[in-house]
C-alpha cells in the first residue's frame, strides 16, 4: 500500500548553465530587494544585478555570510532589514547565505522570534517573495522547508521546518559552480549524497522520493570525482547539480536520518563543516543500518556503480565500502581522529546526537545511546570492518 505524501516544492525551480540571468525576470515585480549573497560569488553576479537595478528595483545587498550562522549573528539582520521594508528576500550561495536569507524573510518584520518558531511548524507567516539561488551543489536548501542554525550556548545545530521556508523560486545554476573549490565541492558533494541515501533507505521513504533519491545517488556517485578533479569540468558540475537539487526535494518529503543527527553535534561543538561530518559519519552509519533493510542498500551500491554480484547482503555491505571510496577519491578525512576530536568526547556527542529526535526518529534502525557511542567509535577509527 502506497501511503499518503506531501510534495511541497518552490512554485517555480530554474535549472541550468545560465539560469541565473533569469533573476531579472523573477524580480520584475519586486520593488525593493534584500540581497544576501556569499562574498565569492558576488564578482559573478554584480553586472547582472547592475543590470537589474536599472530596471528601478532598489537593493540592498549584503555579503556577511556566516558559516554555519549561529542565533546571535542572525538576529543582527532583524533591525536593518526591517527599516529596508524589503517585499523580496534573495538568498545567492552555499546553504548557509541561502538559510540565513530564508530565516531573514520570516523574520525581520520582529513578530516572531528565533526561538519562537525552531522546531516543526513553528512559522506564522512571510509576507514577502523569497528567491534562492545555489552556488554549491550540496545542501539543497534552494527547495527545502528547512532552516539550519548554531546555538551557540547548546553547542548545537537546530532546524527551523517549515512550508513558508519554501521559496517561491529556486535557481540552480551550475556556472556558479565552477570556481568552488575542490575541499569544499567534495563536502558539499558528500552532504547531497547523504541526503539521498539517507532519504532511500528512510523509514518513511515513499516511492515518488525514492526515484529522486536513487537517480540522485547515480548522479552524484559518477560526477563529483570528476567536479573535485577539474572544476571547469561543466558536464560534472551539471551533473552533481541535478544530484543536489534531487537530494534536497528529498529533504521535506522524507528528510535524512541518523547520519544527519550524529553529524550535528560534531558541527556545534567541534565546527567541523556540515558536509565533512556527513561524510566521516555515512560508512559507520550504513553499516549500522543495511541490516535492516539490505535490498535497499544493495540498490545503493548498485547506484554508485558497484557491479551487481546477486548477493544482497554482500552488495549491501559494498554499498558501504563503495561510500566510503567515493568520499576517499576527493580527499575527505575518513575518521573522527582525523578532524582534531579527542576521543574522550564520544560519550557527550553520543548524548547530544540523541536529542535529535526529529531525525532519529526516521532511521530504519533504531539507534539507542550505546549504539550512537559505538557508531561514533568505529568512525572516530575510521576502519571500516
Ligand atoms: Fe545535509
Amino acid at each position: 500500500m502506497i501511503q499518503a505524501t506531501t510534495l511541497n516544492w518552490p512554485n517555480l525551480i530554474e535549472f541550468g548553465a545560465g539560469k541565473i540571468k533569469t533573476l531579472k525576470d523573477h524580480l520584475e515585480n519586486s520593488k525593493r530587494a534584500f540581497i544576501l549573497v556569499d562574498p565569492p560569488i558576488k564578482p559573478m553576479v554584480e553586472s547582472l544585478l547592475n543590470e537589474i537595478s536599472r530596471t528601478g528595483v532598489e537593493f540592498k545587498i549584503s555579503t556577511e555570510v556566516i558559516p554555519e550562522p549561529p542565533i546571535n549573528e542572525i538576529k543582527k539582520f532583524f533591525k536593518p532589514v526591517n527599516e529596508f521594508a524589503p517585499d523580496t528576500v534573495v538568498g545567492i550561495g552555499g546553504g548557509s547565505a541561502m538559510d540565513m536569507a530564508k530565516i531573514i524573510a520570516v523574520l525581520f518584520d520582529g513578530k516572531q522570534s528565533v526561538e519562537d518558531v525552531i522546531g516543526i511548524g513553528n512559522v506564522s507567516n512571510r509576507d514577502v517573495k523569497l528567491i534562492t539561488s545555489s552556488t554549491t551543489s550540496g545542501t539543497g536548501s534552494e527547495v527545502t522547508p528547512i532552516a539550519v542554525l548554531t546555538d551557540t550556548d547548546a553547542k548545537l545545530k537546530k532546524g527551523i521546518v517549515s512550508p513558508f521556508l519554501v521559496p517561491d523560486v529556486a535557481i540552480i545554476d551550475p556556472e556558479l559552480s565552477m570556481t568552488l573549490p575542490a575541499p569544499i565541492t567534495a563536502a558539499t558533494g558528500m552532504d547531497a549524497m547523504t541526503h539521498c541515501i539517507e532519504a532511500y533507505t528512510n523509514k518513511h521513504a515513499h516511492p515518488i522520493i525514492d526515484n529522486l533519491a536513487i537517480e540522485g545517488i547515480r548522479l552524484i556517485a559518477s560526477s563529483l570525482e570528476r567536479a573535485c578533479n577539474n572544476g571547469n569540468d561543466l558536464e560534472a558540475r551539471t551533473a552533481l547539480a541535478l544530484g543536489s537539487l534531487y537530494g534536497g526535494m528529498c529533504l521535506g518529503p522524507v528528510n535524512t536520518a541518523a547520519v544527519h543527527a550524529l553529524a550535528y553535534p560534531l558541527g556545534g561543538e567541534f565546527k567541523i563543516s556540515h558536509g565533512v561530518a556527513n561524510s566521516v559519519l555515512l560508512p559507520f552509519v550504513m553499516q549500522f543500518n543495511y541490516i535492516s533493510s539490505a535490498k535497499k542498500y544493495a540498490n545503493v551500491a548498485k547506484a554508485c556503480g558497484v557491479k551487481d554480484t546477486g548477493d544482497v547482503e554482500q552488495m549491501a555491505s559494498l554499498a558501504v565500502k563503495k561510500v566510503r571510496e567515493i568520499s576517499n577519491s576527493c580527499k575527505i578525512p575518513s575518521s573522527i581522529k582525523e578532524l582534531g576530536i579527542p576521543e574522550n568526547a564520544i560519550t557527550e556527542m553520543a548524548k547530544a546526537a540523541m536529542k535529535v529526535t526529529r531525525l532519529l526518529d526516521n532511521n530504519p534502525r533504531e539507534i539507542t545511546l550505546s549504539d550512537a557511542g559505538e557508531i561514533y567509535r568505529n568512525a572516530y577509527d575510521g576502519v571500516i570492518k
